[in-house]
């Protein structure tokens, strides 16, 4: 197996929805059919024990998310579709990072630096209150399941760019303690892709609970378009596209003309109902195959296991021999 010319991966926590697929899994499908292109894909399980502390939870998210991506195309033959806990070279890894890695760069960390200061804002006396080892460090994971698999460029949301800088800023301090062995991985950041809106206007975002799930069933899906948020213009009047949360969604799944040809009748007065009904038309049309591709994966999770313990043997074919190869520059090796 080659090193990574992309990976990213998906922390298993809740359910795939809309804005998922539009930032993540659609790059992502179209990557992975690109056959002079290594792209490694992986359900970052250990990620979520850091939020996450309910074991069933975690187990329905990764069999949710495996069953997205590969039912909505993920070329799992042509790239490397795996599971984070299924390569023991990553936490082993992440140790060795750990131990290169300042403790004043964890400090700085965005996450990190959120929870201390809710803690100040509501006058804890511990400003470490409820902060784990696993939050403080997440970076270290995070860089290890990178430089794990020598990874060139990194597709990831805008909030995660920071741990990319200290992901080659930890490389870097590797290469120059021990031996050049890690190349400085290049965040993506699809401007475009990131900014689909969720019900009430804001981000779409399980965060905030303003999410369409991608795969409910079909009345289920057009009960949650109907309830995006609009304001209380009336059918007739002309109404601005560019604020629209219905129009945002259509717009990042139709054709630059259907896109147009919808501006243009947002501007002559289309009424919320019409366009709520067109939107889950269209999106429910897109969505209809790999449904029930989905449907039929969810029911056989023995499949899904199999294609990822495949992907684990691809990714170990990488794996093993670097971390030999990385042992043996910082001197943990054979005696004899
Ligand atoms: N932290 C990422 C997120 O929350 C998920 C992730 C874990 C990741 N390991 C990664 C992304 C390695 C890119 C590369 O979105």
């Amino acid at each position: 197996m080659k090193n990574a010319d992309f990976l990213t991966g998906i922390t298993t926590s809740g359910t795939p929805h809309l804005g998922n697929y539009v930032g993540a899994i659609r790059p992502a499908v179209e990557t992975s059919r690109d056959p002079n292109l290594t792209s490694y894909y992986f359900l970052a399980d250990y990620h979520s024990l850091i939020k996450n502390h309910d074991p069933k939870k975690r187990r329905e998210s990764a069999l949710e998310i495996a069953a997205a991506w590969i039912a909505l195309g993920l070329d799992y033959d042509n790239c490397v579709f795996y599971r984070q806990s299924d390569i023991p070279e990553i936490p082993e890894l992440t140790w060795i990072l750990t131990c290169l890695t300042a403790k004043g760069l964890m400090n700085r960390a965005h996450a990190y630096k959120a929870a201390v200061q809710d803690n100040d804002a509501q006058e804890h006396k511990d400003p470490d209150k409820g902060v784990t080892m696993g939050l403080f460090s997440y970076p270290v994971l995070m860089a290890a399941d990178i430089l794990m698999f020598n990874a060139r460029k990194v597709p990831v949301g805008k909030d995660q760019i920071q741990h990319l800088e200290m992901t080659r800023d930890i490389a870097a301090r590797f290469n120059h303690m021990y031996k050049k062995l890690f190349i400085l991985p290049e965040v993506v950041v699809d401007e475009t892709a990131s900014v689909l809106s969720g019900l009430d206007g804001r981000k779409m975002s399980k965060s905030y609970n303003n999410f369409i799930p991608l795969f409910d069933t079909e009345k289920r899906l057009r009960k949650m378009i109907m309830k995006i948020q609009t304001n209380s213009l009336a059918p007739e009047e002309p109404k601005d596209p560019d604020t629209c949360t219905i129009f945002s969604i259509y717009k990042a799944f139709a054709t630059e003309a259907q896109t147009r040809t919808l501006a243009e009748r947002y501007r002559a007065g289309i009424a919320w109902g019409t366009a709520k009904q067109e939107l889950f038309e269209y999106i429910n049309e897109i969505l209809k195959e790999p449904r029930s591709r989905y449907e039929e994966l969810i029911k056989n999770p023995g499949d899904i296991e199999s294609i990822l313990q495949k992907g684990a043997v691809k990714a170990r074919e990488f794996s093993v021999p670097f971390l030999d190869k990385i042992r043996k520059s910082i001197g943990i090796q054979s005696l004899g």
